[in-house]
């Protein structure tokens, strides 16, 4: 499926959730947020269901994330669930790695291919601060349970605040050339006041040969990360969802005042 400025839109991220067991400080406010009401949340069948109707209509790419994607409960019935898709071919997740240890194997079971994980700082203390509620040893054994079952490649999302020469960083750089793991640079963003550039190492928010839609976990179909633009897969159908978000997908991002990157997934 192309969009009105020709661009082939074949990647579908899904948030399976908008909680997380962490809290990290340009992501969430420490207290916690207001959760989406259960009956809101999407059941596997309706995720699968909507994501086998985005593979009819081109999506050969899929990537879970959150929030925290591990926390949803059974998540890997549902990777099992989207890996049966046929026509996908590259499956992945983006997590936060601290439940990796127990999922690992399971999720590569389930068919998954690939993680990309986030790490800031390699330091104990840092990772602390950062994400408030985290410990450091449950990502590096989380990325090794990673690597012995096999969910190559493995990617590490750094957030960066200015360049990705800043102390934190380069300690993250090696760290990944040390440990066999590609990496990523993500300028920290505002959503809300329209602050993003794109990804060192990755395709992200390069609008020109942006390829992307994303669900929401309460079924909001979103064509660009940075705009209010979104459909409801319920109310609007899951084909007519897709056909409007393809639409009305904007040539370049701007603002994006109705969701967050807990419950988009970044
Ligand atoms: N700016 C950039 N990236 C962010 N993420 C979360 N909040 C922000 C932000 N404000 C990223 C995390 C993780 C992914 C889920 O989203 O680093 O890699
Ligand atoms: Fe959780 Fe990821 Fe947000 Fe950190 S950035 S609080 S790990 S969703």
């Amino acid at each position: 499926m192309f969009d009105r400025f020709n661009r082939k839109l074949n990647y579908l991220r899904i948030s399976v959730t908008d909680r997380c067991n962490l809290r990290c400080t340009y992501c969430m406010p420490e207290e916690g947020i207001k959760l989406f009401r259960h009956e809101d949340i999407l059941s596997f069948d309706e995720i699968a269901g909507f994501t086998k109707v985005a593979v009819a209509n081109g999506v050969t790419k899929v990537r879970l994330t959150g929030g925290e994607p591990l926390v949803r409960k059974g998540v890997t019935t549902l990777v099992r669930m989207i890996s049966d898709i046929k026509g996908i071919d590259d499956l992945s997740m983006t997590t936060n790695g601290t439940l990796l240890k127990q999922y690992a194997k399971e999720l590569r079971n389930s068919g998954l291919h690939r993680v990309n994980i986030s790490l800031d700082t390699v330091d104990p203390e840092k990772f602390k601060a950062v994400t408030r509620l985290g410990n450091i040893n449950d990502v590096f054994e989380g990325i090794n349970a990673a690597k012995s079952a096999g969910l190559y490649p493995i990617k590490i999302n750094c957030v960066i605040k200015e360049s990705k020469d800043e102390e934190e960083a380069k300690a993250v750089t090696r760290f990944c050339k040390e440990n066999d793991l590609e990496i990523r640079y993500i300028h920290q963003m505002d959503l809300v006041m329209g602050h993003f550039s794109v990804v060192d190492g990755g395709t992200g928010g390069n609008c020109s040969l942006c390829n992307r839609l994303r669900l929401t976990s309460n079924g909001k179909l979103k064509p660009c990360l940075f705009s209010n633009i979104e459909f409801d897969i319920r109310d609007f159908g899951f084909e007519e969802a897709i056909k409007r978000a393809a639409e009305l997908k904007p040539r370049c991002g701007s603002k994006n005042e109705t969701g967050a990157f807990y419950n988009i997934g970044g």
